[in-house]
């Protein structure tokens, strides 16, 4: 049993695996559990005392020997050969598994950056929102038609709490706790309890801005929205403002930008009209200013709230507001370098 052991040892020593295949048949055969080291351990057991002392020391270098070759096998040291016969170490890694930052949340961190230049902060409200923050302080009248613009998610049938149809609810928050000047933006998601198309969703994102000081006019309305529609979409895009109707804001404007696409010229994207709307806008109504607690003799505001989907389907060219939150990897893999 002696020279057995010794010849095991040399084997062992001089033993090259040339493949990971062959590195898991190093391992059956000499120290799995059917393996021939583990069986001369058995054989040991019949030996007598004498011979169990020699032996057994022997057998147990034996082992020890076996298992950190096994180990060096396994690491690849030793058998460069079989590793370069097993891989090209020169080939790219084989990827696949990257994450990449959702297109909203990258039209919404680039919004945020082009306010920030010009003085904007951002703050958050909650998505679960009071009656008086989401309708009354922005002027929406007990029963007034006015709240049948917002199909809304009333929580439990309790009509004072809803999940917030529009950011505009921040805006009150901010005002009831700061003075002016105040200028920031309110980023988030909205829920309005629609039919789900490729054009609209039971739940979006809004960005919210609000600029509230002394003097502020329509003018500076116009401009801020022209220096982020040229920031947005590029210098040579222009902006048009349409008469429209919101309580909380006197004078309210629909914003427009020339389509990014066609560059004005019509497509598809604008429906050949050369405009594609972004923002509902205006100034904010001195009541509203009131309710927040606010001196509406001493200051005035703008406002707008802009649909980041919108945005983001601009930018990309998108086709249906749904593949935003349908989680579908091939949709989201197309925006890993954003
Ligand atoms: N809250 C309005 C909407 O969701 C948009 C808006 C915001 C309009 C601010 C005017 C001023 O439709």
């Amino acid at each position: 049993m002696k020279e057995k052991v010794e010849a095991l040892v040399r084997e062992i020593e001089e033993f090259i695996a040339t493949s990971a295949t062959e590195v898991e048949q190093f391992r059956l055969k000499y120290i799995s559990r059917k393996g021939i080291i583990p069986e001369l351990f058995q054989q040991l057991k019949k030996a007598s005392a004498e011979e169990k002392k020699v032996l057994g020391k022997h057998l147990n270098e034996l082992k020890k020997s076996a298992e950190l070759k096994f180990k060096a096998l396994s690491a690849g040291s030793n058998t460069l050969t079989s590793v370069e016969a097993d891989f090209d170490i020169t080939l790219p890694p084989v990827g696949g598994k990257l994450g990449g930052i959702h297109p909203v949340s990258a039209t919404r961190d680039r919004i945020i950056e082009i306010f920030e230049r010009i003085g904007f902060n951002t703050s958050e409200g909650p998505e679960i929102e009071d009656d008086w923050h989401n309708f009354s302080a922005l002027n929406f009248p007990e029963n007034h038609p006015a709240r049948e613009m917002q199909d809304t998610f009333f929580i439990e049938k309790n009509p004072d709490i809803a999940l917030r149809t529009h950011t505009s609810s921040v805006q009150i928050r901010v005002m009831e706790n700061n003075q002016p000047p105040i200028r920031t933006l309110s980023l988030g998601r909205v829920f309005r309890n629609e039919a789900i198309s490729a054009r609209s969703h039971c739940f979006f994102h809004q960005c919210e801005g609000l600029y509230v000081d002394e003097n502020v006019s329509f003018v500076d309305l116009k401009q801020t929205l022209l220096h982020f529609a040229k920031e947005m979409f590029g210098k040579d895009t222009i902006t048009r403002y349409r008469p429209s109707y919101f309580p909380f804001t006197e004078p309210s404007a629909e914003i427009d930008i020339s389509c990014n696409i066609c560059k004005g010229e019509g497509c598809p994207m604008c429906k050949y009209t050369g405009w594609v709307e972004i923002a509902g806008s205006g100034m904010v109504d001195p009541s509203v200013l009131e309710n927040c607690g606010i001196d509406s003799q001493k200051y005035t505001g703008f406002a707008f709230g802009i649909g980041l989907e919108r945005i983001a389907i601009l930018r990309h060219q998108i086709g249906d507001i749904r593949l935003f939150s349908q989680n579908d990897i091939r949709f989201l893999k197309q925006f890993r370098t954003l």
